[in-house]
């Protein structure tokens, strides 16, 4: 397998966030993110880690920009930290922030990269979590400023924008868990936050849409295939509500299909009381492309204990099966099969893959950071990939997570991601084998 079997427009990238790289989190004028605060204060993060230097991006993104070129990606996918742009989530403009980005951007143009934009990657600022953050009523206004600033401001030069990454993902760990930043708990929290976050996702993109000429809107949705331990009718229910929640439910609204709510009482009552039909014909955008980030199947099981979808997953080392270092199943059949599940919608008209990888200890041999596991997985899922694409699948490209080691949230700077190794305390950069693999596979 080679890279020019995926065809010659394929776009090939490495995806970072804003709050896991930059570092200078309470510098040149950026006020506090939930990330910031939830670190310092929450005790939720391994080893107590803060983001408050995280790799120095904001210093070395002309080294990091430099090595994408080098490994020879054509993307380079950034998020945008919100209060970099409004330190206090809105009004007041931090102008060094601005032009932060303007740099990294350039940085792209002149090495020949395309920018791809993430909008909002996690790190809200702390000043609208205070009033009720993803919870509150006024966050789609505070919202679509900051999103109608961002398009104004790098429209001319930025074509490729991710609206919301995974709205899944911190709406659940952050709301409803507790283990993300803002650390809320409660199933109330999540459907609130989930609903705003519905209506971010399509008001956000239609946003872009006017004001950005030519450009190509996404929003990426984390995705596991849900695999039902038994095929016993309390194990089937477990599994088809946890793949409602984890597949379905932000996906379909942005397809016009609204919450998947049916025959599921908590749900069915959420729609009711937020009168969420209402808002079906807002959270609706028909998305350039969807982004779909995999990183491993989840095997479930009926549990009675667990409250709202009574399901529990089966862990992958309890299954035996192989897994990364952060314990997710490794299966690239399970990749394949989710491709087919999103592309099976007939409004998903385009997939792009805006995040895969893994964790897994390295290895330093003879110098050389040795991560034979990461590239084996690679090749796994690029293989899935290249099967769904020849199936006749419309993907588009694939971003690798991620460029260097980084602050991988409530994990610290333990897990480490990166197809390059980054040293924390000198801050050197150090290619892995994976990185090289990368390099030699992009330049067939
Ligand atoms: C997130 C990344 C994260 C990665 C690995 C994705 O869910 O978008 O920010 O680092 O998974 O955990």
């Amino acid at each position: 397998m080679q890279s020019s079997h995926f065809g010659k427009d394929f776009l090939w990238g490495v995806a970072t966030a804003a709050a896991q790289i930059e570092g200078a989190a309470n510098a040149y004028g950026k006020g506090p993110s939930i990330w910031d605060t939830f670190s310092k204060r929450s005790g939720k993060i391994k080893k107590g880690h803060q983001p408050t230097e995280a790799c120095d991006f904001y210093h070395r993104y002309k080294e990091d920009i430099a090595l994408v070129k080098t490994l020879g990606f054509t993307v380079f996918r950034f998020s945008i930290s919100w209060s970099r742009i409004f330190p206090l989530g809105d009004g007041a403009v931090n102008k060094e922030g601005v032009a932060f980005y303007h740099n990294v951007i350039d940085e792209c143009l002149k090495l020949d990269l395309i920018p791809m934009v993430t909008l909002y990657h996690w790190d809200l600022p702390e000043a609208l979590s205070k009033e009720g953050g993803w919870t509150a009523f006024g966050i789609n206004a505070w919202f679509n400023d900051y999103v109608s600033f961002c398009a104004k401001e790098y429209g001319a030069k930025v074509k490729q924008w991710i609206v919301i990454n995974e709205p899944f993902g911190f709406t659940s760990l952050g709301y409803m868990l507790g283990v993300h930043a803002p650390g809320q708990t409660g199933v109330h929290n999540f459907f609130e936050a989930a609903l705003h976050t519905a209506i971010a996702q399509a008001d956000g993109a239609k946003i872009l849409r006017g004001e950005v000429k030519g450009a190509v809107i996404g929003t990426a949705f984390s995705c596991s295939e849900i695999v039902p331990y038994t095929q016993s009718a309390p194990d089937l229910l477990a599994a088809k509500r946890t793949d409602a929640l984890m597949n379905r439910f932000f996906l379909e609204p942005v397809l016009g299909l609204g919450f998947p709510t049916a025959n599921w009482e908590v749900l069915e009552k959420f729609a009711i009381s937020h009168s969420t039909w209402r808002y079906q014909e807002r959270m609706k955008f028909d998305f350039d492309f969807i982004g779909i980030q995999n990183y491993f199947p989840l095997v479930i099981r009926y549990n009675a204990f667990i409250p709202v979808v009574q399901a529990w997953e089966v862990k992958a080392k309890n299954r035996r099966a192989p897994h990364t270092a952060m314990g997710w199943e490794v299966n690239a059949d399970s990749f394949y099969r989710i491709i087919r599940q999103f592309a099976a919608y007939p409004q998903v008209k385009n997939i792009m893959v805006t995040e895969n990888g893994a964790y897994f200890q390295d290895h330093l041999v003879d110098g050389k950071i040795n991560d034979q596991a990461r590239i084996d997985y690679f090749k796994a899922y690029l293989a899935a990939m290249l099967k769904a694409k020849n199936d006749g699948v419309n993907i588009t490209g694939y971003l690798a997570w991620t460029l260097l080691d980084n602050f991988e949230w409530a994990e610290g700077y333990q897990a480490r991601f990166g197809i390059v190794y980054n040293d924390f305390k000198t801050q050197q950069r150090t290619i892995k084998q994976s990185g090289y693999w990368w390099q030699e596979f992009l330049s067939r």
